[in-house]
C-alpha cells in the first residue's frame, strides 16, 4: 500500500514527509494505523547524524499509539480494531530476559532491529522498489507501519490515543525507573534530576510508590511548576551546588533514591553524590554523548551508594504499559499537562524546533489533523 511517511534522507537535513510503499504484514507481524506520534530526543539525535549507530534512508518515529488493521500468519495475541502502543523495547516472552523478572531486555530481535529490519532481516518499506529501514523497529513518523507482534503493547480501548503514546517511551521510562528499578518504598524521600519527560514520569512513579518527599531539581522554572503539579514536595534549579542543597534538605545524609533523567553525566554524579550513605540509590536514566564516562569518587560505593541503570524503565512493555494506561484512565496519572503542540505529519520538523528550544514537554503528531 502507499503511505505518507516522514523519511530522513540525508542526516542534519530536515525529514521530507512523502509517498513511500509498505508491504502487508508477514508472519508474526502486524500492520498498525497510527493514530498519534510523539516527536523525541532520540529521533532528533538520529535525524542530526550524532549517532554513531544511525542510518539513512528510514522512517523515524517511536512514540507511537494507533490501531491493529491487518494481522500476519500465527498472531496470536491481537486482532484487528485492537489499540496499541509501540514498543521499540519489546517482549517476546519467551528468552531468558523476557522470562527473569529482574530485566526488560528482551533478546528476541535486537540484532536485526537496530540495524532497521524486521525480525526475518527485510523491511516492509520501500520506494520505487529500493529499501527503506525501519528505525528502532517501530518507524512510526508514518500513516501505517508493520511491527513485530512482540513489539506492541494492547491498551484499554478508552484511552485517548494522543494521549497514550507518551506511554511508549519517556513518561513510562521514567516511572518505570522508579518502580522497577529503584523501588522506591513508601515514605521514603526521592531527588529527580531534570523535568523533561522522564524525569517528570520519575516523579509520577515516586509519588504513586508513595514517597514521603520528592525533590525535583531543574533549571527551568516552567518544568518545575510541571513538576510540581504531578507531585514534586520540593525544587531546586541545580547547579553546582545542587548536592549540598539536598544534603541540607534531608538532614545531612542524602536521599534514599535519587533519579538521573538529564543526559549529562555531571549530572549522573550529583544523583551518586545526592543518595545516602548506608542504602541510597542512584538511578541513571539519561543517555550520554558517546563515549562520555560517569566518575564517581568509590569511597561513595564502598559507604553503601548504589547506582543503578534503567533502560526503558525497566518495564515489560507488553504487560507493563497497559497497567500505566490503566491507571491514567484511573485518574493516577495527569497526561494532559505533558502535551504541549498537536502537530500534523507535515510539521514534523517544527516538533523538533519546538524541542530545541524546550518549547514544552512533548509535541504529539496527529494523524487526523
Ligand atoms: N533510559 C531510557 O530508556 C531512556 C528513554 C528515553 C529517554 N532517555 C534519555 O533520558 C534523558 C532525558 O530525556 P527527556 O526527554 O526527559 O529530555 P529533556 O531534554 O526534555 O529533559 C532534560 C531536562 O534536564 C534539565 N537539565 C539540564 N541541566 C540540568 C542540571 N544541571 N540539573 C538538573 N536538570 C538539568 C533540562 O532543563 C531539561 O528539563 C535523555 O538523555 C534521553 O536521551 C532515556
Ligand atoms: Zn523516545
Ligand atoms: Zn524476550
Amino acid at each position: 500500500m502507499k503511505i505518507r511517511a516522514a523519511v530522513l534522507e540525508e542526516f542534519g537535513r530536515p525529514l521530507e514527509v512523502q509517498e513511500v510503499d509498505l508491504a502487508e504484514p508477514k508472519a508474526g507481524e502486524v500492520l498498525v494505523r497510527l493514530v498519534a506520534c510523539g516527536v523525541c530526543h532520540t529521533d532528533l539525535y538520529t535525524a542530526s547524524g550524532a549517532d554513531p549507530s544511525g542510518y539513512s534512508p528510514t522512517v523515524l518515529g517511536h512514540e507511537g499509539a494507533g490501531v491493529v488493521e491487518r494481522i500476519g500468519e500465527g498472531v496470536g495475541s491481537l486482532a484487528p480494531g485492537d489499540h496499541v502502543v509501540t514498543l521499540f523495547s519489546p517482549q517476546c516472552r519467551e528468552c531468558a530476559h523476557c522470562l527473569d523478572a529482574r530485566t526488560n531486555l528482551c533478546l528476541a530481535i535486537r540484532e536485526q532491529q537496530s540495524q532497521g529490519y524486521l525480525p526475518d532481516g527485510t523491511t516492509r518499506l520501500s520506494r520505487d522498489d529500493e529499501p527503506i529501514r525501519h528505525f528502532m523497529g517501530t518507524s512510526t513518523f508514518a500513516e501505517y507501519t508493520v511491527m513485530p507482534e512482540i513489539a506492541l503493547a494492547k491498551i484499554a480501548p478508552e484511552a485517548a490515543l494522543d494521549r497514550a503514546c507518551v506511554f511508549a517511551c519517556g513518561l513510562s521510562t521514567g516511572i518505570g525507573a522508579a518502580l522497577n528499578t529503584a523501588k522506591v518504598e513508601p515514605g521514603s524521600t526521592c531527588v529527580v534530576f531534570g523535568a523533561g519527560l522522564v524525569g517528570l514520569g520519575a516523579v509520577v512513579g515516586c509519588r504513586l510508590g508513595g514517597a514521603g518527599r520528592i525533590v525535583c531539581v531543574d533549571p527551568a522554572e516552567t518544568r518545575l511548576e510541571l513538576a510540581r503539579g504531578q507531585g514534586a514536595t520540593d525544587t531546586l534549579t541545580g547547579g553546582p551546588e545542587a548536592v549540598e542543597q539536598i544534603v541540607e534538605l534531608t538532614g545531612g545524609f542524602g536521599a534514599d533514591y535519587t533519579f538521573e533523567a538529564t543526559g549529562l553525566v555531571g549530572v549522573m554524579r550529583q544523583a551518586v553524590e545526592s543518595a545516602r550513605m548506608g542504602w541510597g540509590l542512584a538511578t541513571v536514566c539519561g543517555v550520554a554523548g558517546k563515549g562520555e564516562t560517569l566518575d564517581v569518587v568509590p569511597r561513595l560505593l564502598i559507604t553503601g551508594r548504589r547506582v543503578a541503570g534503567s533502560s526503558f524503565g525497566g518495564v515489560k512493555g507488553r504487560d507493563q504499559v497497559p497497567q500505566f494506561v490503566d491507571r491514567y484512565l484511573a485518574g493516577d496519572i495527569d497526561v494532559d499537562p505533558l502535551i504541549s503542540h498537536t502537530l500534523s505529519l507535515d510539521e514534523v520538523n517544527r516538533g523538533f524546533d519546538l524541542m530545541h528550544a524546550q518549547d514544552g514537554i512533548r509535541s504529539v503528531i496527529s494523524f487526523d489533523a
